[in-house]
């Protein structure tokens, strides 16, 4: 799809630059979850259509991600996706990470420090060489949520193949804009409201086969089962094959907005939508005098940018006590130039 033909789908306010807080809706997936809720409002249908966005979309997220269906589960948060697999590890087993991790890839192993699992957190740069043995997992951050920084994934698979260490990604801050393969991976999470565009409570996580046996569906209910609609009641557990057994129920409203925007998103083609965030990223960049990068993420120290940019109306973030600001497929050459003017008069 060429820019012409996508610049119309979104319904942006010039300034938002913010998708790694949050990414906003296509005008498709806004429209399907407002006829969702009139229905709703009214009880003009039952919740099956519903639920049908939610197969759709994981088929969606596993064609982004190189995956099979079968072996992608859905839940509502990264965290709560990560549980089953923090449950599966022995005791005193030592999970290797980065130092600025968003903590929902952290805190669900750090909570078993009771019975001796030991999360080791290194400077991002430094986790490759710290891939030694002794790990058991390698939680990391495909995309920093906070500095953006990118991680040479193969890389990381490599160093753990070597040492049979598991490998768990959490891909929140990098699916729908750069791509990901799960090849050698062997958990993939990504919950979707940020660059995937979908209304939060929409998360998808691939499980390798292998993982998949390790692992106990601990919050398997009724739409963890084979059957999902011949298992409302009693104890007659027949869990779904594959990845599905590790679904949670889903959020209906939150599949429905999803299911639109991860097809736009394949319609456009992920490296299409990585072209065009990084063209407005560096341009940004080269704005602040800084060298291009390969993170439509950008992070950087400038006192009074927070100021300047709510004084211009400019929607960005600050994390870690630097100015956050992140460009998607509906950020404009015209936003980086706002932007950069708000910024020109702290700027030697
Ligand atoms: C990298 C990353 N992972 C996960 C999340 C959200 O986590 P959860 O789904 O557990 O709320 C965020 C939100 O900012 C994030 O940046």
């Amino acid at each position: 799809m060429e820019s012409a033909e996508w610049a119309g789908l979104w319904d942006a306010e010039a300034g938002w630059l913010n998708t790694a807080s949050y990414g906003l809706p296509p005008r498709v997936a806004w429209e399907a979850l407002q006829a969702a809720l009139s229905d709703w409002r009214v009880g003009a249908t039952s919740w099956e259509p519903w639920d049908e966005s939610t197969t759709r979309a994981r088929a969606a997220f596993a064609r982004l991600i190189g995956a099979d269906a079968a072996d992608v589960f859905v839940g509502s948060t990264v965290s709560a996706a990560l549980v089953p697999i923090a449950a599966a590890l022995p005791d005193g087993a030592r999970v290797l990470t980065d130092d600025v991790e968003f903590t929902s890839n952290v805190f669900p192993w750090q909570v078993h420090a009771d019975r001796g699992v030991d999360v080791i957190a290194v400077p991002g740069d430094d986790v490759i060489a710290a891939i030694r043995p002794g790990v058991d997992l390698v939680a990391v951050s495909a995309v920093q949520s906070s500095t953006g920084a990118v991680l040479d994934l193969a890389k990381v698979v490599a160093a753990s193949k070597e040492i049979g260490a598991l490998v768990v990604v959490d891909a929140t801050q990098a699916v729908g804009w750069h791509p990901i393969d799960v090849a050698g991976v062997d958990a993939l999470i990504s919950h979707s409201y940020k660059w995937l565009m979908s209304p939060r409570g929409a998360t998808f996580g691939y499980l390798s086969p292998r993982l998949q046996e390790r692992c106990r569906p601990g919050a398997a209910g009724w739409y963890a089962a084979r059957d999902v609609h011949g298992s409302y009641y009693g104890t007659a557990m027949d869990l779904a094959p594959g990845a599905r057994r590790f679904d949670q129920s889903p959020a209906w409203f939150s599949f429905v907005g999803a299911a639109p925007a991860l097809e736009l998103i394949e319609q456009i083609g992920v490296s299409t939508i990585n072209r065009h965030n990084l063209a407005l990223a560096n341009e940004f960049r080269d704005g602040l005098g800084l060298a291009p990068s390969n993170s439509a993420i950008v992070s950087t120290s400038l006192p009074g940018a927070e100021e300047a940019f709510a004084a211009a109306g400019i929607r960005a973030a600050v994390r870690g006590g630097k100015l956050r600001a992140s460009f998607h497929i509906y950020s404009t050459q015209d936003d980086v130039h706002r932007a950069l003017d708000a910024l020109k008069p702290l700027l030697h």
